[in-house]
C-alpha cells in the first residue's frame, strides 16, 4: 500500500519481465502506475496492462471496493494503460469514464462502444476535499494524451511524462539508485518522447507556475525527492542540449568497417572529445539512440552487403530517423568491398534524419590501407575539432 500524498494512492503493476516495449529494449522491466484518489467521491486514474488485471484489482480493494469508484480517468488511450479499462467498467458501470476527445475516438477504437464524457464536458471532476483537473497535452505521447493535477496536494499524475521503463520494489524516486534512475529516465526520453519534442515543450510551457510538489508519472516511480530535477532535465532535452561526446554507430562484416570505426575513434579521442562505440550486432539500438540523446555527432559505419547496406545498420537508421534526432552532426564510413553501395545509403539516410552531413566519410575499399586507417584517423580528428567548436570549447 503506497500513499503518493493524503488520500492519492499507487495502486498499478510492476512488470518485471518486459523487455521489449514496442521496438525498445527494456533492460529493467517497467510499471504500469494507477493512482486512486479519495475524497468524498473516489476517482482511479488510469488503468495498467491487461494481463495485470487482478494485481491491479488487489490494489484499487485494499483502498476501495470496485463499486464505490465513482469516475475511471483515462490520461492515454494506448493500451499499457487503458487495456483494463473496458474490463472494469463491466465490473464497476458506475463509474463515469473520462477522457480527452481524442481519447475517448481512440479508446471506443480499440475497446468498442464505452460511455465516455470527455474533458470538454468535465474539465475538472470535484471529488469532495479533492479535485482532478485536466489539460490536453497532445503527442505527449500520442494525439490523445493529458493530464491530470490534484490542486490540494500539488500532484501531477502526468501519465508517459517524465516516466522511466524500471520495475522496482519502490515506488520514489528517492529510494532508488540515482544512477539507475537517470539512466532510466534519460532512455525512456530517447526512446519515445524525442520525436515529439515540440509537443513536450507546449506541455512544459503549459506547467510554467503551476506549483508542483509530486510528479506521479505512468512508469517507473514516482519524483517526489526531486520533481524540478526531472523537468529541468525535459527542458534541457526539448532544447536539442549535447555535449562534447560522438557516437561511433556501426557493424562490420570481416572486421574492415570495424578497424575504420576504431580509428575514427582514436582520432575523436585524440582530439579531445569523449567517444562511444557500438557494433549493432552487439549493442540494441534503443541503447545507442540514448547515448544519442545527448551527442553532437552520430558517425554510422556499414559494410557494402549485396551493393546495399547491413541489415543492422539499416534497422538502426530506421529507428534513428523516426525519433529525428535534433541538432546533431553525421557522417558515414565503412568498407566498400569491390563495389560499394552502403555508404551512400547510410548518407541519404542521415540526411533524411535531420543531421547534417560532414564531408570526407572514411570509406576503402576490402581492408583498410595504412593510409586509409590514417585518413579514417584524420577524419576522426576532425570531428572532434567541429565538435569543439560547436560546443564553444
Ligand atoms: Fe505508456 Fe504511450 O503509453
Amino acid at each position: 500500500m503506497v500513499e503518493i500524498a493524503d488520500g492519492v494512492h499507487w495502486v498499478g503493476a510492476v512488470d518485471w519481465d518486459i523487455r521489449d516495449f514496442h521496438g525498445y529494449i527494456t533492460h529493467r522491466g517497467t510499471t504500469y502506475n494507477s493512482y486512486l484518489v479519495v475524497g468524498d467521491r473516489v476517482a482511479l486514474v488510469d488503468g495498467v496492462k491487461s494481463r495485470f488485471y487482478e494485481e491491479w484489482v488487489r490494489h484499487i480493494e485494499e483502498y476501495v471496493g470496485l463499486g464505490e469508484i465513482d469516475y475511471l480517468v483515462s490520461n492515454h488511450a494506448e493500451p499499457d494503460h487503458s487495456g483494463t479499462i473496458a474490463r472494469l467498467h463491466r465490473e464497476a458501470p458506475q463509474a463515469e469514464i473520462v477522457a480527452s476527445p481524442r481519447g475517448k475516438a481512440t479508446l471506443e477504437k480499440y475497446y468498442g462502444a464505452l460511455p465516455v464524457t470527455t474533458i470538454k464536458e468535465r474539465p475538472t471532476l470535484d471529488l469532495g476535499g479533492k479535485t482532478l483537473s485536466f489539460v490536453e497535452v497532445p503527442m505527449a505521447h500520442w494525439p490523445d494524451s493529458m493530464v491530470s493535477y490534484i490542486p490540494e496536494d500539488r500532484v501531477l499524475l502526468s501519465n508517459d511524462a517524465f516516466g522511466q521503463h524500471l520495475a522496482s520494489s519502490q515506488r520514489f524516486d528517492d529510494q532508488v539508485d540515482q544512477g539507475v534512475l537517470w539512466q532510466e529516465a534519460t532512455a525512456y526520453y530517447a526512446n519515445i518522447l524525442m520525436p515529439l519534442r515540440a509537443a513536450v515543450r507546449r506541455a512544459l510551457k503549459q506547467l510554467e507556475g503551476v506549483p508542483v510538489e509530486v510528479i506521479a508519472p505512468s512508469h517507473g516511480v514516482v519524483w517526489r525527492g526531486s520533481p524540478g530535477a526531472i523537468v529541468e532535465g525535459y527542458s534541457k532535452w526539448v532544447d536539442g542540449y549535447s555535449q562534447p561526446k560522438v557516437v561511433v554507430a556501426y557493424d562490420t562484416m570481416w572486421g574492415s568497417t570495424r578497424e575504420l570505426a576504431y580509428a575514427i575513434a582514436e582520432g575523436v579521442a585524440q582530439g579531445g572529445v569523449d567517444c562511444r562505440v557500438y557494433c549493432l550486432r552487439e549493442t540494441h539500438r534503443s541503447d545507442v539512440v540514448t547515448e544519442v540523446l545527448e551527442a553532437k555527432a552520430v558517425l554510422v559505419g556499414s559494410p557494402a552487403l549485396n551493393n546495399h547496406v547491413y541489415p543492422t545498420v539499416a534497422g538502426f537508421l530506421a529507428y534513428l530517423r523516426g525519433l529525428k534526432p535534433y541538432g546533431k552532426l553525421g557522417a558515414a564510413f565503412g568498407s566498400l568491398g569491390w563495389s560499394g553501395g552502403a555508404v551512400r545509403f547510410v548518407e541519404e539516410q542521415l540526411k533524411l534524419g535531420g543531421l547534417e552531413l560532414l564531408e570526407g566519410a572514411p570509406q576503402c575499399s576490402f581492408k583498410p590501407t595504412a593510409e586509409e586507417w590514417r585518413e579514417a584517423y584524420e577524419f576522426g580528428l576532425g570531428v572532434a575539432r567541429r565538435v569543439l567548436e560547436d560546443s564553444g570549447t
